[in-house]
């Protein structure tokens, strides 16, 4: 007798790749500005909470066998431990940080000289830019945000620091600021697979959601409720995807494509408009 099954076929097997993260511990994490609409300064943080929140997505990486290094938390920086802002780094090149607003400028050279320490040659950048918040790096090309933070001129900056091209993306909704809250990089196509991605398409331009369809006609589309939970703002190692416990739909998706979702609760980043991903700068190999 034969058994058909009906289960759609993930389109690939993805396959994990031990991944090389940066992160900056939350010592001096508060919300004392207000630099989006996520941020209130009469919510305060839960500092215990915040820590221990850190400390988990760090155990993570580390018992997934990724590399997790730190760099200093500077006083007065409480938006440092967003480290995906730091830079831009792809094949032992970054392109340096330049922060949109004034309470951030400090982070930009304190990345850089972590970056500079380690071996990476840094570019200094001329343009407004928030490192990995608004630039994804995919096999083939960097997926670029504009709107809020990067400016359109960074974006050409950074294909030449870098030495890859640019997507420009022009996001449209002020909940997601950044690029990494409108989009997961699941697979960035640098193995056997194409690159995949999920993306909450309202966060987008009419135009940008057109390039977005066409580049990437599979992907998966993540509702407006599970964005709003930041739940795109995940990282993902080709295999497993460490992404917001509150986003469960999506988590669901991504098992369907043959990827294992790990939830974790960040939520005292919320209260910042940060979560997985921007607590985390990869140095793309
Ligand atoms: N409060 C920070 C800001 O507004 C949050 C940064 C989140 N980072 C990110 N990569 N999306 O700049």
């Amino acid at each position: 007798m034969t058994v058909l099954d009906t289960r759609p076929a993930p389109i690939h097997a993805p396959e994990p790749r031990t991944r090389h993260y940066l992160m900056c511990a939350p010592t001096h994490f508060s919300v004392t500005y207000a630099i989006n609409p996520w941020m209130d300064i009469t919510n305060p943080v839960d500092v215990e909470r915040a820590r221990l929140q850190w400390e988990v997505l760090r155990n993570t990486y580390l018992s997934l066998g990724h590399r997790v290094d730190v760099v200093d938390p500077m006083p007065g920086q409480p938006d440092m431990v967003f480290a995906a802002n730091g830079g831009l780094t792809v094949g032992g090149r970054a392109y340096g940080a330049k922060f949109r607003f004034a309470e951030r400028a400090a982070e930009g050279a304190a990345y850089a000289a972590w970056l500079r320490q380690s071996g990476v040659t840094v570019v200094e950048p001329e343009h407004t830019n928030e490192g990995e918040g608004d630039f994804l790096a995919l096999g083939t090309m960097i997926l670029a945000g504009t709107g809020f933070r990067t400016s359109l001129a960074a974006h050409i900056e950074a294909a030449d620091a870098v030495d890859r091209p640019v997507v420009s993306l022009e996001l449209v909704d002020p909940r997601f600021y950044h690029l990494d809250v409108a989009i997961a990089v699941l697979d960035d196509g640098n193995g056997s697979a194409p690159a995949e991605i999920a993306y909450y398409p309202g966060a987008f331009s009419q135009h940008s959601q057109r390039t977005l369809r066409d580049l990437f006609p599979d992907a998966i589309i993540c509702s407006e409720s599970d964005a709003l939970v930041l739940g795109l703002n995940a990282v993902s190692d080709g295999h497993h995807v460490i992404l917001p416990a509150a986003a469960a739909e999506l988590a669901e998706a991504l098992r369907t494509r043959g990827y294992t979702p790990v939830p974790i609760d960040l939520d005292e980043y919320m209260k910042s408009g940060g979560s997985v991903k921007c607590c985390t700068m990869e140095l793309h190999r």
